[in-house]
């Protein structure tokens, strides 16, 4: 076998990481939940989510790519040497088909606003058109599923390109871009007359409003955003190199990808409070209050066509990190070509968009335990089959790979100092574990 394809360097590896966590989650996801859930308090709750749980299931999974040099279920035959642990692997493969099923398809409406930002700008729409727009669009059979298409195109033509010129050179230029964005977009809102009521929400934590549901939910959001538990890590620690501090990596794209979902939160709440949108108005709320923001800036058609524009190579860079997944395990373990795998991976993936996409509008009358196919594929995966996969993958890197391989992992072979070791290896053998399991029993007693 040829050398397995590698990021190049630290810049790299920072850069595909933070490429893959930052994406719709943050800037579409997280606002959505965080209205949807009373605000401060699950923010807080998030953060203790991100630390507890996040930091020890990706320098788990990072550890665990590298050492395995494979897709995601071939690395768990090749550290373990058995067939046992497979089905982890699996797991991840198909949670990584069920998010593309929709992330597709919110992909899509990035597409589109790119297109009208082009088109029309917003400058001439009212808070109450912008809404409603949104709204006729995302109902519509035909056009978000055109975007879709179009988007997962793109999508699978990068991944097929391969890991170092494809995922690697998009990520460096772009990233940076879109950080500088959503910092303007901040200021802006915050200046914004009425808008010092949305970072009180933000961040004036209402403890009452804090059930079991809404912890579920904040640490569903935690893995969403942070690229964790299906095997998207562990896939991408096959690509570092093994002179690249892992701990350190992971530090930064935890805080990377913190820093813009708190940024695009700042960047969202004092406009809903301005313009008296309703914080919990669900998956249009990035939609329809960004625009406003555009309005109120000197030269707003041009931020506004530049943001939909970056963000959609946001999501791009995510949506890669979740096919690479799919492709780098059907590529291998199936035997089939890199560029067959990722071409049959996202017809299927377009399969679902079209039911995701059509759940919205005209079926949706349609329901699965009362949620559209969209919002169970988006419900389902973040909180159950996220949490249960990062749970097995954790447990297998704590109690079955051994602590003299992950040491050596981690120190590179006894070249770095990994002074957090003991720490990590506590968190990931008791906290973690028995943080998820307790949000869950929470949840179990709660529903009863
Ligand atoms: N983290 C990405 C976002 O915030 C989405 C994503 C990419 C993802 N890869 C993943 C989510 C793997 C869960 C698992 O938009």
């Amino acid at each position: 076998m040829g050398k397995r394809a590698s990021f190049g360097g630290r810049l790299g590896v920072l850069l595909v990481a933070a490429g893959s966590a930052v994406g719709l989650g943050n800037i579409w996801r997280f606002p959505c939940e965080l209205g949807q859930n009373g605000g401060g308090a699950f923010l807080l709750i998030y953060l203790v989510c991100a630390v507890v749980i996040g930091l020890p299931i990706m320098l788990a999974e990072f550890s665990l790519g590298r050492m395995g040099q494979s897709n995601v279920v071939g690395t768990f035959r090749r550290v373990s040497g058995t067939n046992k642990y497979r089905w982890i692997g699996y797991a991840g493969v198909l949670c990584a088909l069920l998010i593309m099923g929709f992330y597709g398809v919110v992909c899509g409406w990035t597409l589109d606003y790119v297109y009208q930002a082009v088109a029309h700008g917003f400058s001439s729409m009212t808070a109450e058109e912008l809404s409603q727009s949104f709204k006729d669009f995302s109902v519509q059979p035909v056009r978000p599923v055109l975007w879709m298409i179009l988007f997962l195109t793109i999508n699978c033509v990068v991944v097929f390109l391969g890991v170092k010129e494809g995922i690697e050179r998009t990520s460096k230029v772009l990233m940076p871009l879109l950080l500088l964005l959503v910092i303007v977009m901040c200021v802006r809102s915050v200046t914004l007359p009425g808008g010092s009521e949305g970072l009180r929400f933000l961040f004036e934590p209402d403890f009452s409003k804090l059930t079991p549901q809404v912890v579920l939910n904040a640490m569903g959001q935690a893995f969403f955003s942070l690229s964790l538990g299906m095997g998207c890590m562990t896939t991408y620690g096959s690509y570092i190199g093994k002179d690249i501090n892992l701990g350190h990596s992971v530090l930064q794209v935890t805080i990377l990808d913190t820093m813009v979902s708190i940024l695009s939160a700042v960047a969202i709440f004092p406009v809903v409070f301005a313009m008296g949108i309703n914080p919990s108005s669900g998956p249009e709320l990035a939609f329809i209050t960004l625009p406003n923001v555009f309005n109120q800036i000197p030269g707003g058609y041009i931020w506004a066509i530049l943001f939909f524009l970056l963000l959609s190579i946001a999501a791009l860079t995510s949506a890669i990190s979740l096919l690479e997944v799919i492709t780098a395990f059907v590529s291998e373990e199936l035997k089939i070509s890199r560029k067959k795998s990722a071409v049959y991976a996202t017809v299927l993936i377009m399969i679902l968009g079209v039911f995701a996409s059509l759940s919205l509008g005209v079926w949706s009358e349609y329901k699965i335990f009362g949620f559209s196919f969209f919002e169970f594929l988006d419900d389902v995966t973040a909180r159950f089959v996220m949490p249960l996969t990062g749970l097995s993958i954790s447990w297998f890197v704590a109690w079955k790979v051994g602590r003299k391989r992950l040491e050596k992992e981690l120190t590179n072979g006894h070249t770095i100092r990994a002074k957090y070791f003991a720490v990590f290896l506590f968190l990931l053998k008791y906290v973690t574990p028995l943080a998820i399991i307790l949000v869950f029993l929470n949840q179990t007693i709660d529903f009863f």
